[in-house]
């Protein structure tokens, strides 16, 4: 006999309501430390919470109950509001197989294990993505402004969101069959499908299309210039118009559960009068 779902207990951080805490710590460590970090242990006696409870609010990735982050506000002066915390609505079972079998695909992406500010493009392209589940986001700006830096360390944060993660750069513009194919080969071992991969490029698109629909997917497409026609991020460069094609389905087709990140460093279509890193949301 199929055994019930065995529902989740308790709540995990939001995104904000991470960030709020950061902040609330950072706060507190300027105020009442000399500006050094606490250790988990000084978190711990600040807060009368296990370690294991502090350094689980802190990742994120397992659940605590939520009179612990309200004790964890508290000590840092902070009231917990609802937009703080979530219940996570997949089964337990759902949530142990994803974490046990990550679905990320970073391929050649650059290192950010060294990484400093941003925090604001972050967190306005986690509140588009995860909050207001834009499809689209784009970020635009000169070469060497950090987009691919930032592309990647946003990505690493938000992972946990999606079950299944793709970078690729485009760097050597790829054919945009050659890399459909190469994306639904992955998600076919990732999501553990067997299918013939069809011949045409339109029955390959469909077909993504049917699994964007039923899963939810982040795709970080790097470089993108390369197949733009003359610097426009609308248009595609002749031979790589299936590029456009994928990304106006992923913009009109309804349910799709896909996030698309381009970024790219032309600037024709966005005026700007100085050199700063530029985010559009689309849909
Ligand atoms: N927030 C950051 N913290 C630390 N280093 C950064 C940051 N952003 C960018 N860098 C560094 O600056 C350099 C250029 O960044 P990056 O490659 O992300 O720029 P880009 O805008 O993608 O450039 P291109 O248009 O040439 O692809 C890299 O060496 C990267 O490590
Ligand atoms: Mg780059």
């Amino acid at each position: 006999m199929k055994q019930p779902s065995r529902r989740r207990r308790g709540v995990i951080l939001t995104l904000k309501g991470w960030d709020k805490f950061q902040a609330s710590i950072a706060q507190a460590e300027f105020d009442d430390n000399a500006g050094d970090s606490f250790s988990l242990e000084e978190l711990s006696n600040r807060t009368c919470l296990a370690l294991h409870t502090i350094s689980k609010i802190l990742t994120r990735k397992e659940l605590i109950d939520r009179s612990s982050l309200q004790s964890a506000f508290v000590a840092f002066n902070f009231e917990l509001s609802k937009n703080d915390y979530t219940q996570p609505s997949s089964t337990l079972e759902e949530l142990e197989t994803r974490q046990a079998n990550p679905q990320y695909d970073w391929g050649q992406a650059p290192d950010v294990s060294v990484f400093f500010g941003r925090s604001e493009e972050l967190l306005q392209l986690r509140q588009w993505i995860l909050e207001e589940r834009c499809r689209l986001v784009r970020l635009l700006g000169i070469g060497g402004i950090g987009k691919s830096t930032l592309a990647v360390k946003l990505g690493l944060q938000i992972q946990s969101e999606f079950e299944v993660v793709v970078w690729r750069s485009l760097l050597n513009a790829p054919a945009v069959e050659e890399q459909i194919t190469n994306i639904l080969q992955f998600l076919l071992w990732a999501l553990r499908k067997e299918m013939v991969i069809p011949e045409s490029f339109d029955g390959k698109l469909s077909k993504l299309i049917e699994f964007l629909q039923s899963n939810r997917c982040l795709l970080i497409l790097d470089n993108v210039e390369t197949i733009l026609a003359g610097g426009k991020v609308g248009q595609c460069r002749p031979g790589y118009e299936g590029y456009g094609q994928l990304l106006k389905r992923v913009v009109e087709v309804p349910h799709i559960k896909l996030v698309c990140i381009q970024v790219a460093h032309y600037l024709v279509e966005t005026v700007i009068s100085h050199l700063s890193l530029v985010l559009c949301k689309y849909k």
